[in-house]
């Protein structure tokens, strides 16, 4: 252990009660300039660690590095047998034995898996997606993984871009508080507890901004939105003691992330007070190269480092450039210090050098990962995440008894795709189906037919999927069963893999022949459920349009059939909000409720005399489904908007109140939001903003006070220059369940 090693006459002085600061100074001290840069080098797992050593290529010199002090982290070891064996070599032949933090991709569970992050910010349960997190941060860690790569915190407003599935939607004071909350399930109070992990915020930043939405692409937005829209959600989960940030693939301003010291250094480092460290994306820092931003690698590597990048993912380059710039005098050996201290805080703060296998233990391993009671918890987050967006006639919940229910769609019986994309630890086809879910339900008459299948041939995380757009063979059988049935219950949407990182699409309809399938099982029988599974909102206009009821369940992870036959069968009441706006046709893109007013806006729906305005000749503005949007099984209504004055002074708390009552015949929860708008302002301000949110649960018949609170932090804004003001006039406030809710009154600020 590296507090007992006495090397080269250099004595480490700490002991195990000092501060970690003052341990990390010492063991600084006597570690050569190579350890320190070895400390900021992060390899992908390379060989089969509980096998023989490797003797050729690139797994070789990365077994050589990690005997010599030269890596400080491994991604994508998992298994306590697997890690034990890396850490091992680390710990016990390197020099000072320096432990390895281990990360992984932990983005919506390890093997129990909770509904994928954007279904799951659906909830608007910060309580639930916490509970979600210790799940997920307690079954990695019992498999020898102490860092997870997420929260995503990126805000997107493009559904085309595959990766919002992973994050909490186009919102930034939401998306916030769901940093906050996954950080905090990650982390827990205590990092160096055995079930708790460490957190990385990513993508730094505006990833999410990638343009059209095409993934790895440039991003070109002002610094407007960057500070009021992309940053908050990285400043909260800072706030939350998040222990790294991941920078992103894309540029920011003509300056890709990993080399953007105004991103980095000035706002992050310095600005915001970040202590922890900055890991790269993979192998981003060699792509500065290919950016033409950097002339080759000892150009990017220097770059990178003076940025603010404390840990290179896989791009080796640190590692083989660092220590030359150093000696050459290009680079100050401060900077080193700086992020070799960085990392090794957050080591010793997960309790490593205690014991470096503390995340080792088989037999906590056995008893936790797939733990029986992992899937309440998954399950409770699953039912929590489905969005009613229609239910006419109230088709809604279903009928337990009696009924002939015919039951269509390949993903109806899937059990891989409800896991979604990223879920590299656990099994394939572990998810329970919609079939399988709703065949609890035994005193129906339930006959499932495909219809048609989604994809053809073979369905691999790491190739392209290939779309069944032709075959119908399959469609007359469900037409037949859907002819005699009561009610159809159809499970459309996308594959599993369509959805995530390298999954952009342009088509964002319901993909192959599965709207054709839809149209045709409407012509024989018009009572239909529609049934969604998707990792991005998707343009279901006919649907909408066409189909009583529709019902948003996402990939909803292991336990998936169960949370949608339940909320089908009216056993769990939904009260999912839609964390993202779902467009009318994919030329709406971005489209977003938080936008801005124009000199030219259109408010009415559509109206063929107002030519020259802020609108398309060809759809009206609004979107099929609004941000926030999602009905229950119950109704509720909003009255007695009431503020305590309407003159407020710039430092006093502003105390507003609403009565909603629940007008419905059924138990049910209700997320009362809460948006401001800002009238007039020095830089033009959206026509509405989320400010609060309140989950609450009312009886039939009920009525509660919900009470909000606005002050200087929730009515101020970022400037062009990225300096936060408050500036009086009048403020609108509007409450309700969704962003177009139109119960307002006005305030003003002095
Ligand atoms: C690339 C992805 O962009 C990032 O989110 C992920 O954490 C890393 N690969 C590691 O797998």
């Amino acid at each position: 252990m590296a507090c007992t090693d006495n090397h080269n006459n250099n004595t480490i002085t700490y002991s195990k009660t000092d501060p970690i600061n003052k341990k990390v100074d010492s063991l600084i001290k006597i570690m050569t300039l190579k350890e320190k840069i070895g400390q900021m080098n992060q390899y992908n797992g390379f060989w089969d660690v509980t096998g023989p050593a490797p003797d050729n290529g690139d797994a070789e010199i990365k077994y050589e590095h990690l005997k010599n002090g030269l890596v400080g982290s491994m991604l994508s070891v998992r298994g306590t047998k697997a890690v034990r064996a890396v850490q091992k070599i680390a710990v016990e032949e390197s020099r000072l034995g320096i432990p390895l933090i281990i990360g992984f991709d932990v983005i919506h569970g390890y093997k129990t898996l909770s509904p994928i992050p954007l279904a799951e910010a659906a909830s608007w349960d910060l309580e639930a997606i916490e509970k979600s997190a210790q799940v997920a941060a307690a079954e990695a860690s019992a498999a020898g993984i102490n860092w997870t790569f997420a929260p995503m915190v990126d805000i997107s407003r493009d559904p085309r871009w595959g990766r919002v599935m992973e994050g909490a939607g186009e919102d930034p004071f939401l998306g916030s508080k769901i940093a906050v909350a996954r950080v905090k399930g990650f982390q827990g109070d205590d990092l160096s507890a055995v079930n708790t992990i460490a957190a990385c915020a990513k993508h730094f930043a505006a990833y999410g901004f990638s343009e059209a939405g095409k993934e790895y692409n440039t991003v070109d937005i002002g610094n407007s939105t960057l500070h009021n829209t992309v940053l908050p959600p990285f400043k909260a989960a800072v706030e939350a003691n998040v222990k790294t940030l991941m920078n992103a693939f894309n540029e920011y301003d003509g300056v890709p992330a990993t080399g953007n010291e105004y991103l980095l250094r000035n706002i992050l480092k310095d600005k915001w007070g970040f202590k922890g460290f900055v890991i790269t994306d993979w192998a981003s820092i060699k792509e500065m190269v290919i950016w033409g931003y950097a002339k080759d690698k000892r150009d990017a590597a220097k770059i990178a480092a003076l940025a603010g990048s404390d840990m290179d993912m896989e791009s080796h380059i640190y590692v083989s450039e660092l220590e030359q710039l150093v000696k050459d005098g290009v680079i100050d050996e401060k900077i080193i210090d700086e992020a070799a201290r960085r990392i090794l805080t957050v080591k010793f703060e997960l309790g490593l050098f205690d014991d470096p296998y503390r995340y080792c233990d088989e037999t906590r391993e056995k008893e936790v990962v797939n733990s029986p009671k992992h899937l309440d918890v998954v399950l409770d987050m699953a039912k929590k995440s489905i969005v009613l967006l229609k239910n006419e006639n109230d088709l809604l919940p279903l009928k337990k008894q009696g009924q002939n229910i015919a039951l269509i769609g390949a993903l109806a019986n899937e059990k891989n795709s409800p896991l979604g994309s990223w879920r590299i630890a656990s099994k394939d086809n572990t998810g329970v189906s919609v079939l399988e879910g709703m065949q609890n339900y035994k005193d129906n008459n339930l006959i499932y037919k495909k219809g048609a299948d989604i994809t053809v041939g073979d369905t691999q995380f790491v190739n392209e999927l290939t779309i069944n757009t032709t075959d119908k063979s399959e469609f007359n059988e469900a037409i037949d069963v859907a002819k005699k049935a009561d009610v159809v219950v159809m499970v459309l949407g996308e594959h599993g893999f369509q959805s995530g990182e390298a999954r952009s699409r342009t088509d964002i309809n319901l993909p192959g022949v599965q709207q054709e399938l839809l149209e045709a099982i409407y012509k024989v029988n018009k009572n239909i459920v529609l049934v969604l599974n998707n990792g991005r909102p998707l343009s279901i206009t006919w649907a909408d349009k066409h189909i009583p009821a529709i019902l948003e369940t996402w990939q909803l992870g292991t336990q998936a059939g169960h949370a949608v036959a339940q909320v089908l069968y009216g056993d769990y009441n939904p009260s999912g909000k839609l964390p993202m706006t779902f467009p009318r046709n994919v030329g709406q893109i971005p489209i977003y409720y938080n936008h801005k007013n124009t000199g030219r806006p259109v408010r009415d729906a559509f109206n063929p005399e107002l030519v020259f305005w802020s609108h398309y000749s060809d759809v009206e503005n609004t979107p099929l489904y609004h941000f926030g949007h999602g009905l229950s099984y119950t109704t509720f209504k909003y009255e007695n908007l009431a503020l305590e004055k309407t003159v407020f002074g710039m430092d006093e708390t502003i105390n507003i109140s609403v009565g909603i009552t629940n007008t419905g015949k059924v138990t049910g929860k209700e997320v009362a939001q809460l948006y401001i708008r800002d009238l007039v302002a020095s830089t033009t301000r959206p026509v509405k903003e989320l400010k609060g949110f309140e989950l609450i649960e009312l009886q039939a018949g009920e009525t509660k006070t919900v009470n909000f609170v606005l002050n200087k932090a929730s009515l101020g804004f970022y400037n062009n220059q990225g300096d936060f003001i408050i500036e009086p006039g009048t403020f609108e406030i509007f409450i309700g369940g969704s962003s177009q809710t139109t119960l307002n009154t006005r305030f003003e600020l002095e």
